[in-house]
């Protein structure tokens, strides 16, 4: 009598911590680093709060303040965020149905932190017995060697979910090959439905959102909803990127410092008429001239060369101005198809000290790829290496950064170096 008298005590207790935990994993989510204006010193926390919850915020400490003694606080700046909710989706299991997602959107701007510094936080609900997040990291640039894991269209949807598992199985990889990697860049597609909230949610669940700032461009199907509403505000709410972006794409594009790097993010879907073009050009010109760094990286969605046939794509619209500002590497993804020129400058490979180098990432998610058919009809002078596996493509990249270059490196599924080379 007793032991079950006991048993009903543990299993009523198990189930009271299980309510308190599945409240806290309910009232704020969504949590994500994402870069401030200059790594150094800066970052941007963004979280998603319940509407029903009580004001959140944010404690921060170096991740050596063991106890946190030394911990200050952020509040964010918050508000109402209407523009996921009521959009059409579907559910994990598969069924139809309206997304209920109206939430309070938090953004916290840390600023004055020390460069190269690992740091951890949490964000927690103000009210009493309010619920506290997970710990979560990110390590502040300033190192003169770095490096980071890249990767895209993953196409997050939770009826498929080993879509993600294939994409973060390929992030352990490069990790397993760099464990000190810093921080993750994404060039885009990371969900099939951007409008679609739950699939971020179930994103940012992944234990790579806790330890590192993750960067990305939007990616088209990020922008876009099921029943193909087009807007960029999915992107932006779903992060907090800096707001240096130019007229209507604050927020989405944008530009940060990582260390001696100046990354500057392009939205391709705001550039498909001339004048769209045109605005972010002006602004590319505009940032990399009032920003000199060593390196310049620009990324964007839309791949740069057609990996089927080699024709060009987005390059034809940007090398001139690459050239002009002295782009050292320009990233894109889109294609599901690997691909990779020597440093280019006037349409020709130069000898590699000077030039833009241009690479496309592959597919990741198992299931999206597109394989390469044919031998190069285009270009076949300036590509130098293209792979894909097929529909079931999974690949991500390395980037290591030192004071005398960088090293990039493509990955396989099983952590098998498919490509290397270097960017001068
Ligand atoms: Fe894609």
């Amino acid at each position: 009598m007793r032991f079950i008298r006991n048993t009903a005590a543990i299993l009523y207790v198990l189930l009271w911590i299980s309510c308190i935990y599945s409240f806290a994993q309910n009232s704020i989510y969504s949590i994500v680093t994402c870069p401030g204006e200059d790594t150094r010193t800066q970052m941007n926390i963004s979280w998603a709060a319940d509407t029903s919850a009580s004001d959140s915020y944010l404690l921060y400490t170096k991740s050596g303040d063991r106890k946190w003694k030394k911990a200050e606080i952020v509040m964010p700046e918050q508000y109402l965020c209407p523009v996921f909710d009521s959009v059409y989706s579907k559910t994990s299991s598969g069924e139809n149905f309206y997304e209920s997602a109206l939430f309070m959107k938090c953004n916290a701007s840390l600023s004055h932190l020390k460069p190269d510094t690992e740091y951890a936080y949490k964000v927690i609900s103000a009210s009493e017995n309010g619920d506290t997040s997970d710990i979560h990291y990110f390590k502040t640039s300033g190192a003169n060697k770095w490096s980071a894991c890249i990767i895209s269209d993953f196409h997050t949807y939770t009826p498929l979910p080993k879509r993600l598992d294939a994409a973060m199985g390929v992030i352990d990889k490069v990790h397993d090959y760099d464990k000190n990697i810093d921080w993750i860049l994404h060039m885009g597609d990371v969900c099939a439905w951007g409008g679609s909230y739950s699939f971020w949610k179930r994103l940012y669940q992944e234990d790579y959102f806790k330890k590192y700032m993750w960067a990305g461009v939007n990616g088209n199907h990020d922008n876009m909803t099921r029943k193909y509403l087009l807007t960029n505000d999915f992107f932006r709410n779903a992060n907090y990127y800096p707001r240096n972006g130019y007229k209507g794409e604050e927020g989405v594009c944008y530009y940060f410092r990582y260390n001696n790097a100046l990354f500057v993010m392009l939205n391709n879907e705001n550039m498909r008429s001339d004048e769209g073009l045109a605005a972010a050009r002006e602004w590319v010109r505009k940032v990399v001239t009032a920003n000199p760094a060593q390196y310049i990286i620009v990324c964007e969605h839309y791949q740069w060369f057609f990996g089927e046939s080699g024709k060009a794509s987005q390059y034809g619209r940007w090398s001139d101005l690459f050239d002009e500002l002295g782009v050292d590497l320009a990233i894109a993804g889109n294609n599901h198809i690997y691909l990779r020129t020597g440093a280019l400058y006037q349409g020709k490979e130069t000898d590699g000290t000077y030039g833009t180098v241009y690479v496309q990432t592959p597919s990741s998610d198992n299931e999206r790829g597109v394989a390469i058919k044919d031998s190069l009809s285009a270009n076949t002078d300036i590509i130098k290496y293209r792979w894909s596996e097929g529909d079931k493509t999974v690949g991500a990249m390395h980037i290591k950064v030192t004071n005398k270059g960088m090293t990039l490196v493509l990955m396989n599924r099983n952590g098998e170096i498919i490509d290397r080379f270097k960017v001068l």
